[in-house]
């Protein structure tokens, strides 16, 4: 049949009879839904092609009640462990027809109910949020509205949400651990605003390492936001100090950046002077000269993971919740020095 301007709209039938399948096989590989042996899908596929098939979204959407989009609700989409994460959710659900819609929160809870309500009048089948803290408030939304959700990055009590997640305690217990086989005694800590579970848990981490490896070591904590400028606020005010550290640690990458160039700025070497470690690493097409010792997060899999998961549980919402919690990995380089005492450090 010819196609083009003012032709008849092509129909799932006219694609079924050339590919010589029924309507619903056709269903099926359009919607991604359903097994369809490869062949008969490139069948299908080809003969979609050469008719230029166009399914009808509304159509389709309101027969199965799905609108074939998802959300990616995040703090700050500026910082690259978020792009990375973003990467890893659109390759996953891209894959399975479904588009994304991206939102930034700025770590602000109302912020995230207003992104809430948007997305549950817009109907979409679910949604991938990074609470500031526990986003009771906006999970509630969705979860009066029957919109599935997984929580990323954040801890999350709420028995009815998947969460993905990586190991911040243990991610930074390794940080200390280093540290202190060094010989450092003299810790600041540049941390994040309290009660954001990443941050917290970090905080935790890396003091209890130095309980354990440094007993009677001074750990001090310094607060600010999770941005460039606050991180070389609390360097600066750490560095000024009658007695300042040996050793800081940054619990996130603008942190450790801010850290830097607060050091840089008052020609105090790292790690000459201070040794500097940090939490996630950055990317490496990024970096000429990876210098910062991190603990760094699997931010492409947390994507991947947080995208499989919900793309299951729209397809089941009675499927078990998870609580999937990703290791890190410590990545020594130049910035965390060697040790500071005469004993040789432990193995
Ligand atoms: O740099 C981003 C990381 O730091 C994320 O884990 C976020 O939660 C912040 O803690």
């Amino acid at each position: 049949m010819e196609t083009g301007p003012g032709k008849s709209r092509v129909t799932i039938r006219e694609v079924a009879e050339r590919a010589g399948v029924g309507t619903m096989t056709v269903s099926r590989v359009v919607n991604r839904s359903g097994y369809v042996h490869r062949d008969t899908r490139e069948r299908v596929e080809a003969a979609v092609a050469a008719l230029g098939y166009l399914p009808n979204q509304h159509a389709r959407g309101l027969r199965s009640r799905r609108s074939g989009t998802i959300a990616l609700i995040v703090t700050d989409i500026t910082n690259p462990f978020f792009t990375t994460i973003a990467r890893g959710v659109e390759d996953t659900v891209s894959a399975a027809g479904q588009m994304v819609l991206l939102g930034n929160t700025d770590e602000v809870e109302e912020e995230e109910c207003r992104y809430m309500k948007m997305l549950v009048q817009k109907g979409v089948d679910g949604v991938i949020f990074v609470p500031a803290r526990r986003g009771e408030a906006a999970l509630e939304l969705a979860r009066s509205n029957g919109v599935p959700v997984v929580v990323l990055d954040r801890r999350s009590d709420a028995p009815d949400v998947d969460v993905v997640r990586c190991d911040s305690w243990g991610g930074a217990f390794e940080l200390g651990r280093l540290l202190c086989h060094n010989g450092h005694r003299r810790f600041t800590v540049l941390a994040g605003p309290t009660g954001i579970s990443t941050s917290d848990d970090r905080v935790e981490g890396f003091s209890r390492a130095v309980e354990e490896f440094s007993p009677g070591a001074r750990v001090s904590v310094r607060h600010g936001r999770f941005s460039v400028r606050d991180g070389s606020e609390l360097m600066g005010q750490a560095l000024e100090e009658a007695n300042p550290p040996t050793a800081v640690f940054a619990v996130n990458n603008f942190l450790a950046i801010g850290a830097l160039t607060a050091a840089r700025e008052r020609q105090v070497r790292v790690p000459g002077d201070v040794a500097l470690v940090g939490f996630d690493d950055l990317p490496a097409q990024l970096v000429t000269f990876p210098f910062l010792t991190v603990s760094a997060q699997p931010a492409y899999a947390m994507g991947v993971e947080a995208g499989t998961r919900l793309l299951r549980r729209i397809e089941d919402p009675s499927l078990p919740c998870e609580k999937i919690i990703l290791p890190t990995q410590m990545v020594v380089r130049e910035s965390s020095g060697g040790w500071l005492g005469s004993t040789p450090s432990p193995s």
